[in-house]
């Protein structure tokens, strides 16, 4: 058995939207283990966001308890959730999130450079990154000139620059035609197994379910079923 990278038992989270109470995660148990790449799918609204915000540790929950990577992210202050994102969290979004007036290895950099890392040594390692993602050729290139596919592979390469231990992708091919996706996917597959790291995969696209290792179904807050994809 690999080793478990994150552990939640019973994850409750509740929004309050003015008078209205929004329970938006119910009693959600989950793990997630090294080299795994677990699809979490369900119908919009049904608390995928909320879910791998709380255990990235961006947002806070109710009940419950989630470990991850060893830690009890509820006992920590937010000075430790930054520094503990800072350095074991890679978060790929539906929409690229890319800095329009930086070239990609300045993109994919950035994360280094604002840790710190010098400007030589940051896009050393953006350099490599790139060359992960099969972008190498593009390094110079701004995001506006770059197609869709190719964008979310520099954010790819951005999220892992700094080595994370997990890494969490939120709708990454929606925004992407099917050809693009399934390169995204393919990518994303590998990563999971070369770089031994992993990666949650939050999903209504059902042209990409075939690259889970495991997949979790969502509905209502809830976790209805955990499947393992052999
Ligand atoms: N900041 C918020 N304040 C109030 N309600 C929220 C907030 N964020 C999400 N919700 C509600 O929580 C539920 C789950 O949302 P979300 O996690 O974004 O679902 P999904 O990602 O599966 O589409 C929805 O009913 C949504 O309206
Ligand atoms: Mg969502």
């Amino acid at each position: 058995m690999n080793k478990n990278i994150l552990h939640c038992e019973n994850i409750t989270k509740i929004f309050n939207a003015g008078e209205a109470e929004v329970k938006a995660l119910q009693r959600v148990n989950l793990d997630v283990y090294e080299n795994e790449l677990l699809m979490l799918v369900g119908p919009s609204g049904c608390g995928k966001t909320t879910f791998v915000s709380v255990l990235s540790t961006l947002l806070s929950f109710e009940e419950g308890y989630c470990e991850v990577l060893g830690k009890d992210i509820n006992k920590m202050s937010d000075e430790e959730k930054t520094a503990f994102r800072g350095k074991n969290i890679g978060f790929v979004f539906q929409s690229f999130n890319l800095l329009a007036s930086l070239s990609s290895i300045d993109n994919v950099a950035l994360p280094l450079t604002i840790a710190g890392v010098s400007r030589d040594e940051a896009r050393k390692c953006a350099k490599e990154m790139l060359n992960a993602v099969n972008l190498a050729d593009k390094a110079d290139v701004k995001p506006n000139n770059l197609s869709g596919g190719q964008q979310q592979r520099v954010a790819i390469a951005r999220a892992l620059v700094h080595q994370p231990k997990l890494i969490i992708c939120d709708e990454p091919t929606s925004s992407l035609d099917h050809q693009s996706g399934q390169v995204v996917m393919q990518l994303l597959k590998k990563i999971t197994k070369e770089k031994g790291v992993s990666m949650i995969v939050v999903t209504h696209d059902n042209r990409i379910y075939k690259y889970a290792d495991t997949t979790a179904y969502m509905e209502d807050g809830m976790i209805l079923k955990v499947e393992k994809n052999l």
